[in-house]
């Protein structure tokens, strides 16, 4: 009884806080970064500062962006109307200090390197306001060490979105050592919001849920390639008519992005068994040569077609 009373107080005071998430930003507009910042202007409802580093990099995921509100117009999922407000709430920038300047929500959504994102948590931490919660959607790295970086451990996170964001309904929330209860239920409220489903990870493990099953699986698939057991098409077609996944994974790992999976390898291979993790050598050539899937139009297939 009394802890239900606790816990309803601590529910009222969070849906209090997030009501105050008005200004969400969202640092990275790659691969993961433009569909996050589309779902949480147009399914969420916020302003969305969007950062990166060069112009190029802005235009490509507002590209992006705007690619997909189309598909959804000319599906009638969306009227033109909302499409051009979702574009309205989404304000670009390449100026740290303007994207912390009045956030009350970081998602960081820059690469796999737990440096370069130490980095931007000290650079955020600096910048943000002290309420501002500070999340990362690692694939693979401890929050707890992303969280060092920064005076506020208890409001740093990690919110693990799936590729395509627009389409993929989970967000597994990763607790760090020093994570609060109060962050982990913002966190929750803030996905339900972007009409998501969450998980919750008790435990910083690498790779979370989802991709400690994942990666393995795509390294053998790899392996199966490189062993030359079978083509790339009879690998995905295999996979897809024997276990009822909605893409190979060779086409999976083209998506997702060869220089990712490999991060995602030498993660494990350093927090967990050097051996058992280690990545086919296919995957660190075809990284070494710029093929890194279809955001370099060329990976395990030719995606110039
Ligand atoms: N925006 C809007 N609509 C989109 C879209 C986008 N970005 N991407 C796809 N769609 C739409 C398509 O237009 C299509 O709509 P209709 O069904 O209404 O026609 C629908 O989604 C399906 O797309 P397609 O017909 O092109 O192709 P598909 O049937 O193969 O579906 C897919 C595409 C949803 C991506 C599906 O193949 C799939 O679920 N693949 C697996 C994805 C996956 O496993 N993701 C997780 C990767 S791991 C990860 O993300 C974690 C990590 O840390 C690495
Ligand atoms: P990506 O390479 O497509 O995009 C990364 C973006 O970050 C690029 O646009 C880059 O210019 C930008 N960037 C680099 N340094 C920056 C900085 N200092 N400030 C601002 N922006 C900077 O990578 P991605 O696939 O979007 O992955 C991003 C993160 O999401 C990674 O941690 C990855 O592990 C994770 N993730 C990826 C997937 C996936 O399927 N690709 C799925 C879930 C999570």
């Amino acid at each position: 009884m009394n802890n239900r009373f606790f816990s309803n107080i601590l529910h009222s005071l969070c849906e209090v806080t997030l009501l105050e998430v008005k200004k969400v930003s969202v640092i990275g507009a790659g691969l993961m970064g433009h569909g996050i910042t589309q779902v949480l202007a147009q399914v969420a409802g916020y302003e969305v500062y969007l950062k990166d580093i060069k112009q190029e990099f802005i235009d490509t995921g507002m590209g992006r962006i705007k690619w997909s509100l189309g598909k959804l117009v000319e599906k009638e999922k969306l009227a033109q109307t909302d499409a051009d407000a979702v574009l309205k709430r989404i304000h670009p920038t390449l100026d740290m200090k303007k994207a912390m300047s009045d956030t009350d929500f970081v998602i960081e959504a820059v690469p796999e390197n737990l440096d370069l994102k130490k980095k931007i948590f000290a650079e955020m931490d600096e910048l943000a306001p002290s309420h501002a919660i500070l999340s990362s959607n690692t694939s693979s790295i401890s929050i707890s060490r992303i969280a060092s970086a920064t005076k506020r451990p208890d409001k740093v996170v990690g919110m693990h979105f799936f590729n395509p964001v627009q389409i993929m309904k989970l967000v597994e929330i990763i607790r760090g050592e020093n994570t609060s209860d109060e962050t982990v239920k913002i966190v929750e409220l803030v996905s339900q919001k972007m009409g998501k489903e969450t998980v919750l990870c008790k435990k910083d493990s690498p790779g979370f849920i989802v991709n400690r099953v994942l990666v393995p699986a795509l390294n053998e698939a790899i392996w199966l390639l490189q062993e030359d057991v079978a083509e790339p098409e009879d690998i995905d077609k295999a996979i897809k008519l024997g276990l009822n996944w909605p893409m190979g994974p060779i086409t999976l790992l083209d998506y997702v992005g060869l220089d990712t999976t490999l991060s995602i390898t030498k993660v494990f291979q350093k927090e967990m068994d050097e051996h058992k993790y280690a990545a086919a050598p296919l995957l660190g050539k075809m990284v070494k040569e710029g093929k890194l899937g279809r955001k370099t139009k060329q990976g395990f297939y030719d995606w110039n077609k």
